[in-house]
């Protein structure tokens, strides 16, 4: 095993190539071509089945029951909502075309949840016409027109109301999401002020958070069913600490809406966020310490507030599919530049970049990068990735040792790129996105093809 950050399936042999589940990269290479993402399936399973199991062990010993919903956003194929499904998850989507292909999958519309800040009415119609288990609300508006859309069909829409807690945890600021300055959810604090009151649309004379306000608004709607409040705090979150303090408000709004409307909803959403490795050395959250301390947690804030527990869901993306994904690079352009500081900085350019993977580029995201079609005995460079875009910061991996001896045709890989990666590629330059190959007891399959240049003239009509 080369250990973290690679997937668990991730060898190097005897003859210096490393392999994934038991096929050599060379191989990988050789068949589905280069760049491509090549994903652990074995790995993935094991990521799902782990969060299910330590979150459903956790709770059960506190008292009550765990729904893990996958979050499609990380990645999304046919095969990949199969997997989950298998392994006891459901499906957390966020479009209409995510739906679309956990359908495809054949996960039952009652197993998927809906999210979005600005749901269109197609995707609302077709998730109520798909039966799904749960519409996550976002905002005031929605309420309504969700109400309309499931009059019009003639059923009740199963409904949670997401809202912001106040709590800032995770990575990058755009990937932090319950703090108040942003789109998302509704808050827990009503506006100090009655100006700003009036901003967030409240009546004269309520004092009502905007989360209190939605929950009483549904629970008034005949066309709606509350089933819970959801809380999302952030992404790439490495401290438990904030699960815990959002976990405390959203049961605190709880029992005041059961105080208000007599409604105790059974639901309580805690999200995903669940941060991973990326680099050698990091340690990723542990799924037991983690369902332990917030499952201990919500025993404590319920038996404060005398309510029986709720059933949790969360949604993990990132931690069940990044660390089982690889991309795997050819080297071409390698090319020594000389810095301010006297030092030399190596850029080894690969055959695809930011369209690939967006991430170093949007949020200062850190990779790791190893040659993988060889050992080496040079000396290592201090060496920078970089890919084939029109754009200097089209950086793959900011820093990174590789062997002095570098060149062009070597099989480079990034690992932990299973998340965000595909998920997030473009065409930028009008490349073609790379396909997504799931290797597992030493076969390789292509779960969605390469896109081919004919791909993208088929949508240009001229
Ligand atoms: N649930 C909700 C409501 C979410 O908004 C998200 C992520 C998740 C679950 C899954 O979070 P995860 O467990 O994967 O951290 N593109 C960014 C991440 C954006 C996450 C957005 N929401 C990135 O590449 O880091």
């Amino acid at each position: 095993m080369l250990g973290v950050p690679w997937s668990t399936g991730v060898r190097r042999r005897d003859d210096g190539v490393v392999a994934v589940a038991g096929v050599g990269v060379d191989a990988l290479a050789a068949r589905h071509g280069t760049p491509a993402y090549v994903l652990d399936e074995a790995d993935f399973r094991a990521r799902a089945r782990g969060y299910r199991t330590a979150f459903a062990t956790a709770f059960a010993e506190v008292g009550t029951g765990v729904d893990v919903y996958y979050a499609g956003k990380a990645l999304l194929t046919v095969a990949v909502a199969r997997w989950a499904r298998e392994e006891g998850l459901r499906v957390d989507t966020a479009s209409g075309g995510e739906l679309a292909v956990a359908l495809r999958a054949g996960v039952p519309g009652a197993e998927i949840g809906l999210h979005g800040n600005n749901k269109s009415d197609a995707e609302i119609l077709a998730a109520l016409d798909a039966g799904v288990g749960r519409i996550i609300v976002d905002s005031l508006v929605e309420i309504d027109r969700v109400a309309a859309l499931a009059a019009s069909r003639g059923v009740v829409a199963p409904v949670m109301v997401r809202v912001t807690t106040g709590v800032h945890a995770g990575g990058h600021e755009y990937i932090s999401t319950a703090h108040e300055d942003q789109k998302f959810g509704l808050s827990v604090n009503a506006a100090p002020s009655v100006a700003l009151r009036q901003a967030q649309d409240a009546p004269v004379g309520t004092t009502d958070s905007p989360a209190m306000r939605a929950l009483l608004a549904v629970v008034e709607r005949p066309g709606l069913r509350l089933l819970g409040i959801h809380s999302h705090i952030g992404s790439q979150i490495l401290d438990p600490a904030g699960f815990e303090a959002a976990a405390q408000v959203v049961l605190r709004l709880r029992a005041e809406l059961a105080e208000r409307t007599g409604v105790l909803v059974d639901d309580v959403d805690l999200g995903g966020g669940y941060g991973i490795a990326y680099l050698p050395g990091e340690v990723p959250l542990d799924p037991d310490r983690i369902a332990k301390d917030v499952a201990g947690a919500v025993a404590a804030v319920c038996g404060e507030l005398g309510t029986p527990l709720p059933r949790i869901s969360i949604e993990p993306g990132r931690a069940v599919v990044g660390p089982a994904g690889l991309t795997l690079y050819t080297v071409g352009t390698v090319k020594p530049v000389a810095l301010d500081d006297g030092r030399v900085r190596t850029y080894v350019s690969v055959d695809g970049g930011m369209s690939d993977n967006i991430r170093p580029a949007l949020y200062e995201a850190q990779y790791h990068a190893e040659l993988v079609g060889r050992v080496s005995d040079a000396e290592p460079v201090l060496a920078r990735v970089v890919g084939k875009h029109c754009e200097s910061g089209d950086i793959v991996v900011h820093e990174v040792q590789l062997p002095g001896d570098v060149r062009a045709g070597d099989l480079l890989a990034v690992p932990v790129t299973g998340a965000y990666g595909r998920s997030m590629a473009s065409n930028y330059n009008l490349l073609t996105r790379p396909p997504v190959v799931a290797v597992a007891g030493g076969t390789s399959r292509v779960l969605v093809r390469r896109e081919t240049v004919d791909d993208l003239l088929a949508l240009d009509l001229g």
